[in-house]
Order: structure tokens, then C-alpha cells, then sequence
């Protein structure tokens, strides 16, 4: 795992954005790992300017999103298709048959979190995976004492995300979807390789415990600590409990790999 620290949010998605650009200029089919929350929509925007202002091409790029909720039809307006259809899919010359989410709507929920395994493994697994962490410490909809095995499959939400996602739906917490689909921990450690982002001083603690702390189930982001590829961007305000800093930004300082974003 490494940590990069940038000065705000501005510049911590700005760098997420210019890393996912770089790996799919690299490699045109790339299969992408997406997520939405507030924290995604600056990358996202900064994406669609690189494909309006340099051309970045989408047409053969195959994407996953992590979690979709239970109930909601893709054109609801909170439904986490027309979150990626408005702030990402429609605005770049991406093919919508190739954008995939988990289908709230399946009757039988099991067969469908099987079919998006399935998907995954048929497109040659995820090569970069995009995530934000959740103040339970979540990645995807993995909450609290998810197993660090699982798949994709159907979730009930704490209380604590169903309060952090409210604002989504006009701050009603009963207009929250109590369940989702969600790629498992498992599906997430199997991406080539991981890029999480976190901003703001609201994520600061479960920042520290994620990166710094023991890897615990408890907290589904910390079994990052496990994977091979994985890079935490944070602001200055979520790193504001981390002890190692000081180390973190030597690395980057110096680690040639990194010389582009400085
Ligand atoms: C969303 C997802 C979640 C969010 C996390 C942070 O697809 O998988 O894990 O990344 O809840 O959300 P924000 O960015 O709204 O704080």
C-alpha cells in the first residue's frame, strides 16, 4: 500500500483522475472498477473535461461499478446507474453496452450476483479498481463484519451509511434503501491493482484505523493492507490522523514512479 497526501480535494481527485487517464491511455480495453458517493463526482468531472479537452478515448473500455441499491430502477433518480450515466457515461464516447452495474431490480437476487461475477471473470477480471471508503470504513457496500472472502452479493446498509447517504435523498432517511448489491471484499481484492480516495476531516479517523490499524473485518477497508496494488489519495484534512505522514511524503517525494503527478 502506498498513501499519497495532496495539499485539498481539488488536487487529490485531480491526481486520481490523471492515474486512471494514464492506465487507459495505456491500455484502451481497460476493464474499470467504479464507484459513486460525493467523494467520486470531482473525478468524474475531471475525466469528462480530459475527454472533451484531450480526447480521452472511452470507446473500448469495460466498466464495473461496485454496488447498486435494492429497489431503485436506473432511471431513479438516486439509482446508482443514473448517477454513472449522468456525471460520467453520457458525457464521454464511452459504449453504454459495455458499462455494467448490479440490477436492484432482480427478482432473484442470488442469480444475479452470481451473473455479475460471472461478467467480471468473462471481461478478464478488473483491471483498476476505484474506490471510496465509507465513515463505517466500508469499500463498495462491505459493512461491518463483512467476510474478507465474500463476493458480490446482497447487503442490509448500517445505519451509519444509510445517515451518510441521506443527502442523496433530500436528507429523508426513510427514502434510503435499507439494502444493496455490492461486488464482496473478495471481488475487490481480485483487481489488478486498487486506487481508494478520501477527502475531507469527516473521514480522517476511519482513514487512520484503515491504513494504519489492524486488518480487521470490522473495518473492510483495512484487508487493502493485504492487496498487492493499492494506492490511498487523501487531502490534508483526511490525513489528519494518520502517524506516518512524514514517511508517506518522503516516499512520494522520491519514488521515481511518481515524478509526473508531483
Ligand atoms: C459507492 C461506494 C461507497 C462509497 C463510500 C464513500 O459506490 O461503494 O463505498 O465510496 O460510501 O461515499 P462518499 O464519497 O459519498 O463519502
Amino acid at each position: 500500500m502506498e498513501v499519497i497526501i495532496r495539499p485539498d480535494e481539488a488536487a487529490a481527485s485531480h491526481l486520481v483522475a490523471r492515474l486512471i487517464a494514464r492506465e487507459l491511455r495505456a491500455r484502451p480495453q481497460l476493464v474499470l472498477g467504479l464507484a459513486t458517493g460525493r467523494t467520486m463526482e470531482h473525478v468524474y468531472e475531471h475525466l469528462c473535461r480530459f475527454h472533451r479537452e484531450e480526447g480521452l478515448d472511452f470507446s473500448l473500455c469495460r466498466t464495473f461499478n461496485l454496488d447498486e441499491y435494492i429497489g431503485l430502477s436506473p432511471d431513479d433518480r438516486q439509482s446508482y446507474r443514473f448517477y454513472m450515466n449522468e456525471r460520467l457515461f453520457n458525457r464521454v464516447n464511452i459504449d453504454l453496452r459495455n458499462t455494467h452495474l448490479p440490477n436492484g431490480l432482480a427478482v432473484d437476487l442470488k442469480a444475479e450476483c452470481q451473473h455479475y461475477e460471472d461478467l467480471i471473470r468473462d471481461c478478464g477480471g478488473i483491471d483498476l479498481q476505484l474506490l471510496g471508503i465509507g465513515r463505517s470504513g466500508h469499500i463498495g457496500f462491505n459493512e461491518p463484519l463483512s467476510a474478507l472472502r465474500s463476493r458480490t452479493r446482497d447487503k442490509a446498509l448500517t445505519p451509519d451509511t444509510i445517515e451518510q447517504n441521506a443527502p442523496m435523498f433530500g436528507g429523508d432517511i426513510s427514502r434510503v434503501p435499507r439494502r444493496a448489491i455490492t461486488m464482496g471484499v473478495g471481488t475487490i481484492m481480485e483487481s489488478e491493482r486498487c486506487i481508494v480516495l478520501a477527502t475531507g476531516a469527516s473521514k480522517a479517523k476511519i482513514v487512520a484505523q484503515a491504513v494504519e490499524g489492524p486488518i480487521t473485518s470490522m473495518i473492510t477497508a483495512s484487508a487493502l493492507q493485504l492487496h498487492g496494488r493499492c494506492t490511498v489519495v487523501v487531502d490534508e484534512p483526511a490525513a489528519a490522523k494518520l502517524k506516518g505522514t512524514e514517511y508517506y511524503r518522503w516516499i512520494f517525494d522520491n519514488e521515481p514512479g511518481w515524478q509526473e503527478f508531483r
